[in-house]
């Protein structure tokens, strides 16, 4: 991704959530990559450290923080963090998620909880935390990570479908709101993606059929994600808003029906 020159002279700060696993460390490192200083939360002390250490090359220039997305208090001491790096143009992506899978009437009240509290709710009080930053400064990008279970259904996973359904439309109503402040609410829904989240518990016979249902034949990568978010935050999307994009190897793209050229 280009940076534009008159991106340079800004001081660019990228605040990650989830970002010492899966995507959300993979969205931390380009950023990283790309000359933005970065405030990286997590709830998870011993993989916010690791991460910390595997992005030692840039040390000085990223804050971790120990935080949970769901604790409106956490959130605060990280907004503290957030402000002493004093930048001048804040990106925020929320890429800190839980996934609760089971059949809806087999579900726990705290299963909801759970599911709501870190994908939906976590995701608001990041936003409403950081926004003010972004309307002091005029100006602000943040993405979002939903998912293809928000756009159509996952068998055996209501909740988190609800979920990641309410991300997309908080994606898009905020969006409304905020772009004639310079601010513009996107996110990215991708489907099955090599990260933890997906590949523990994640059997060989599930991974074959996943890599059948997906037109491009290929579980995505954290990377691939990373750079559609990047996209998103960039002045190279200066024109989209309140947008979801999928990544998702051409997975929304069918609608289900079986090919008829299977008897041909
Ligand atoms: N992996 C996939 O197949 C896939 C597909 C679509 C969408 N997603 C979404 O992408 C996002 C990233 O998931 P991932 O696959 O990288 O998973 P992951 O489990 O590798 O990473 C998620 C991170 O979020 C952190 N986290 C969880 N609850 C938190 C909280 N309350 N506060 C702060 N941090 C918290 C975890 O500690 C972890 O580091 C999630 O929102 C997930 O729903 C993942």
């Amino acid at each position: 991704m280009e940076i534009r020159g008159d991106q340079r002279k800004m001081k660019q700060l990228a605040i990650v959530t989830g970002a010492s696993s899966g995507i959300g460390k993979a969205v931390a490192k380009k950023f990283l990559e790309l000359g933005y200083e970065a405030v990286l939360a997590d709830r998870n002390p011993d993989r916010l450290r690791a991460a910390e250490e595997g992005f030692g090359a840039w040390k000085g220039r990223f804050t971790c923080c120990e935080t949970d997305v769901a604790d409106a208090g956490s959130i605060d001491a990280l907004i503290v963090q957030v402000r002493r790096r004093k930048a001048d143009f804040h990106v925020l992506v929320n890429c800190a998620g839980v996934f609760r899978g089971g059949l809806l009437h087999e579900a726990a009240a705290e299963d909801y909880d759970v599911q709501f509290d870190v994908n939906v709710k976590g995701t608001c009080l990041m936003m409403k935390a950081v926004l003010p930053l972004m309307l002091e400064a005029h100006g602000g990008s943040i993405v979002n990570v939903a998912s293809v279970s928000g756009i159509r259904g996952d068998y055996n996973a209501p909740l988190y479908c609800a979920s990641k359904g309410a991300v997309i439309s908080l994606t898009r109503a905020a969006a409304l709101d905020y772009m004639e402040k310079g601010i513009r609410i996107n996110c990215v829904s991708p489907s099955a993606t090599a990260t933890p989240m997906f590949l523990s518990g994640t059997g060989d016979g599930v991974m074959r059929a996943f890599k059948e249902a997906l037109p491009d034949h290929k579980i995505g990568l954290p990377e691939q994600v990373a750079d559609a978010v990047v996209f998103l935050a960039s002045p190279q999307a200066a024109h989209i808003c309140g947008h979801n994009l999928p990544v998702d190897g051409g997975l929304t793209a069918w609608n289900g029906q079986p090919r008829q050229d299977k008897d041909a």
